[in-house]
C-alpha cells in the first residue's frame, strides 16, 4: 500500500467482525510500530494484547465507567492493545535530570509516534483500529498487572472492520499552515 493510500485511508473504526487477530499479522505490525521515532532511540513503548474474552470483557464492563461508550466499542472487538511505556527514560538524561522544559511529557510524544505507526501498519495489514483514550487508568493497570516500571498509555481496538465510515472533514490547510 502506497504510503499517503493508507495515511488518508485509514479511519477509527468502531465496529469489527468475530474473526480474531492472527498473532502473526500483529507481530508484523508490532515490529513495522517499532521503526517509529523515539527519544533518543530509547523504544519504551510495550504493547499487551488481550485476546482471552473473559478479560476483554472485564476491561469493557469494569473500566470505562468515565466513557461507558467506550465499553460499547471494546465489547464488539476481538483483541485490545493497551499501549504501555517505561517510565524515567524518554526526556531524561542519563544522570535523572530532564533534557528540555517539556520534562517527561516526551514520552507521551514517542507513544503518540509509536501509536500511529502502530494504526498505519494495522491499515496497511488489512486490519482496523481506534484509539482509545478515556478509561479507568487504574483500573486496566491492576486487572492487567502493567509493572510498576511502566505507565498505560492508551487502549486501542483492533480487529476487522464492520463498517467503513466516511473521513471527519479536517481543517484546511490555510487554517494549519503558516509560512513566514
Ligand atoms: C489521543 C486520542 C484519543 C482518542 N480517544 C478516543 C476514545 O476514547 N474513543 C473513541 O471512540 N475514539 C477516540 N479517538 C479517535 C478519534 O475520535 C478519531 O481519531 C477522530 O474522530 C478522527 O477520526 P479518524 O481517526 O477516523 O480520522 C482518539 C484519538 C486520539 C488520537
Amino acid at each position: 500500500m502506497e504510503a499517503l493510500d493508507c495515511i488518508y485511508g485509514r479511519r477509527s473504526i468502531r465496529n469489527f467482525t468475530d474473526e480474531p487477530v492472527d498473532h502473526e499479522t500483529l507481530d508484523k505490525i508490532v515490529e513495522a510500530a517499532s521503526y517509529a521515532p523515539s527519544w533518543k532511540h530509547t523504544q519504551i513503548v510495550r504493547y499487551i494484547a488481550v485476546e482471552d474474552a473473559a478479560l476483554r470483557s472485564r476491561i469493557a464492563n469494569d473500566c470505562t465507567s468515565t466513557f461507558v461508550y467506550n465499553g460499547d466499542t471494546m465489547k464488539k472487538a476481538p483483541m485490545l492493545i493497551a499501549v504501555t511505556a517505561l517510565k524515567g527514560r524518554s526526556g531524561y538524561e542519563r544522570d535523572g535530570s530532564f533534557t528540555t522544559g517539556r520534562k517527561d511529557t516526551w514520552m507521551m510524544f514517542d507513544a503518540g509516534c509509536a501509536v500511529q505507526t502502530f494504526c498505519l501498519a494495522a491499515h496497511a495489514y488489512g486490519l482496523s483500529t481506534v484509539i482509545m483514550g478515556i478509561f479507568d487508568d487504574d483500573k486496566i493497570t491492576e486487572l492487567l498487572e502493567i509493572p510498576e516500571d511502566r505507565e498505560l498509555i492508551n487502549m486501542i481496538c483492533i480487529g476487522h472492520a464492520d463498517e467503513a465510515p466516511a473521513a471527519p472533514k479536517r481543517k484546511a490547510v490555510t487554517d494549519l499552515l503558516q509560512y513566514k
